[in-house]
């Protein structure tokens, strides 16, 4: 069942843009032209987002976001208004519980992004509560769909990372973390344009400059969902280097968590016997090759060490590892047809979203 937006503004015009705008996607849009309609909606259905505008005649949206804050305390709600000065937005804040606020009139692209944004917070909010796994996992899955050179990814780093946590013995509760931690590590792309994201050319500073930022929107998102301070740095950490040459800290060594360098091993290894729109995938032996020369640069040496020890173990007893269980050269570089690889190879070393 598609998520609900609900709209509240009195005015008709506005009402009938957001409609369109959203027309075509898989939310389910609502509107209301006064607060008491709104009320209405919130008592007879699950509403996932709330966007209210704040000035209308009767109640305004400030006291529609309060009253929505005790009638409905899962919907995520964001202010809308034409006038924002610091005192309404503290108070859309800290009074209303509103998670962002929007300034009209708006981007929107910027509105879109918003909405999915907050869509997003709720559906792992939701399945927090819930432990429910199938939730969460179809959650990464939506993540994917942004970008579909990194289809089942996520499951894949899931399976990487916890072999190397059963084989440093860490305890259950943190592997489950760990698992949860891989499906979402790269939530925070929900927020990057697909533009940025799926581009098969070389990416210009400002661009990578947003890329970034991934990291930081996804660990706000799953903080606020209070999911364990585990996931939360695995989602945070997972583009740190072990040399310092990473981000968003620029952590080294031992000062990364463990469980975040776990991931980044993991993510690495998928990403690199993986084709992406603008390299081709490694073969076995170059991918553990290469895996082997970020040893100490990128990669933690130590689990590096055990993760390479592991992949060698799985192919000598008939598993190969790599591409989601695929036999080594279906779908790599014999096969792909992209060329320019060397070229495109050269981007990567700390640029992988
Ligand atoms: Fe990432």
């Amino acid at each position: 069942m598609p998520d609900t937006v609900l709209f509240v503004d009195d005015e008709e015009n506005v009402l009938s843009a957001v409609t369109r705008v959203f027309s075509g996607t898989d939310l389910r849009i609502l509107t209301a032209s006064d607060a008491a309609r709104a009320l209405d909606i919130l008592r007879r259905e699950p509403v996932a987002v709330l966007v209210a505008d704040n000035l209308m005649p009767g109640m305004k949206g400030m006291d529609l976001l309060k009253a929505a804050r005790s009638l409905s305390p899962d919907t995520v709600k964001i202010m809308m208004t034409a006038f924002a000065d610091l005192t309404t937005v503290m108070e859309a804040v800290t009074g209303a519980d509103a998670f962002r606020f929007i300034v009209k009139p708006w981007d929107t692209q910027e509105l879109v992004e918003t909405v999915r944004e907050v869509v997003e917070r709720h559906r792992v909010e939701r399945s927090r509560r819930r432990e429910d796994d199938s939730v969460l996992h179809a959650l990464a899955e939506t993540i994917e769909l942004k970008d579909p050179y990194t289809r089942g990814h996520c499951e894949r780093v899931a399976r990487y990372a916890l072999m190397m946590a059963d084989a440093l013995r860490l305890p259950e509760g943190m592997k489950k973390d760990i698992r949860y931690g891989s499906w979402l590590h790269d939530c925070g792309k929900i927020g990057i344009p697909e533009s940025i994201l799926n581009a098969s050319r070389k990416l210009d500073a400002d661009e990578f400059a947003v890329i970034r930022l991934h990291p930081d929107w996804g660990a706000e998102v799953a903080r606020k969902a209070r999911m364990s301070p585990t996931v939360v740095n695995i989602i945070r950490y997972h583009h740190e280097q072990f040399d310092g040459g990473g981000y968003p800290s620029r952590f080294s060594g031992r000062d990364i968590p463990v469980e975040a360098r776990i991931v980044a091993i993991a993510d690495t290894y998928d990403a690199i016997t993986t084709e992406r729109p603008y390299r081709c995938a490694h073969a076995q032996e170059s991918a553990r090759a290469l895996l082997r020369s970020l040893r100490g640069k990128r990669l933690d040496p130590e689990i590096t060490e055990i993760f390479l020890g592991l992949l060698a173990y799985r192919e000598e007893n008939g598993s190969a590892g790599g591409n989601d269980g695929e036999p080594p050269g279906r779908g790599w570089n014999e096969s792909c047809a992209r060329g320019n690889c060397e070229e495109r190879e050269s981007m990567f070393g700390g640029e992988e979203a």
